[in-house]
């Protein structure tokens, strides 16, 4: 791997451990960061992602598990959309191994370089999308300004019955929380928000151990995560 990479994950890691918030954050359920406009959320998230234009996170590995979890909890898949995708990885490898139309959202002006990427606010939902996906996949849930809006924007984009999976590892829980990770939640807490949020159209239905935890890159910086999980949100029939 490139030197510049691999500098630039170093600082994501230790980004994420000096959270300005992380004093208390071992005792906190969660913390969602605040900012001043939507217009600074939008600059933080494009200088953070170009600053990290380089670096993938997903692991195909990891793709390729979920879709055999897909496949067999569908049966068939016809189309997808992962959120907040940066180089696109995911839904190219999606794509590949379910047959499917799978597009990612990304909100930087960096989305043109990379296939089936629309330059789009994930908070947002397009009219046609409304109850036409059979799934969502999304490692950047911690990105979310307002998880609540967020979470109910992606759920309402499923068919009756269609998956959401969102990446949760220890390096999403509070003390990871910095101003361009907003959201912070602990592995315990997270279904009882999903609960609280949903109000019965969805409902956590899996915790999903990740194959693949990223250590072989981690271990390269003398780091580690507790854990990589996924949870599997369905949308009520
Ligand atoms: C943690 S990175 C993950 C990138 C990619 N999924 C990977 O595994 O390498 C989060 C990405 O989400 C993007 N992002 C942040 N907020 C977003 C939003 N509201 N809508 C769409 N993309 C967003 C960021 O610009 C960044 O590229």
């Amino acid at each position: 791997m490139k030197n510049a990479a691999l500098n630039i994950l170093r600082r994501i890691i230790h980004s994420g451990i000096k959270s300005s918030e992380s004093e208390n954050a071992n005792r906190l359920e969660f913390i969602l960061h605040k900012y001043n406009s939507y217009k600074e959320y939008v600059r933080v998230q494009s200088e953070g992602n170009k600053e990290k234009l380089d670096l993938t996170w997903v692991v195909e590995e990891n793709i390729d598990y979920l879709s055999e979890y897909l496949l067999g909890e569908l049966g068939y898949v016809e189309k997808g959309i992962c959120h907040g995708t940066r180089r696109g990885q995911e839904q190219k490898w999606f794509s590949e191994k379910l047959n499917a139309d799978v597009f990612g959202t990304e909100i930087s002006d960096t989305a043109c370089s990379f296939p089936k990427t629309l330059q789009w606010d994930f908070h947002e939902v397009k009219e046609e999308w409304l109850g036409q996906f059979d799934f969502i996949y999304s490692n950047s849930f911690d990105h979310s300004y307002d998880p609540q809006k967020c979470l109910n924007s992606w759920m309402s984009c499923l068919k009756s019955g269609g998956l959401c999976i969102i990446e949760h590892s220890s390096l999403h829980t509070p003390k990871g929380v910095t101003e361009l990770d907003p959201f912070g939640v602990s592995l315990e807490y997270f279904p009882y928000l999903v609960l609280s949020w949903a109000k019965g159209a969805y409902f956590v239905t899996d915790i999903l151990d990740a194959p693949n935890h990223n250590t072989e890159l981690l271990e390269y910086f003398k780091e580690s995560i507790d854990y990589l999980k996924f949870f599997v949100i369905r949308k009520a029939s």
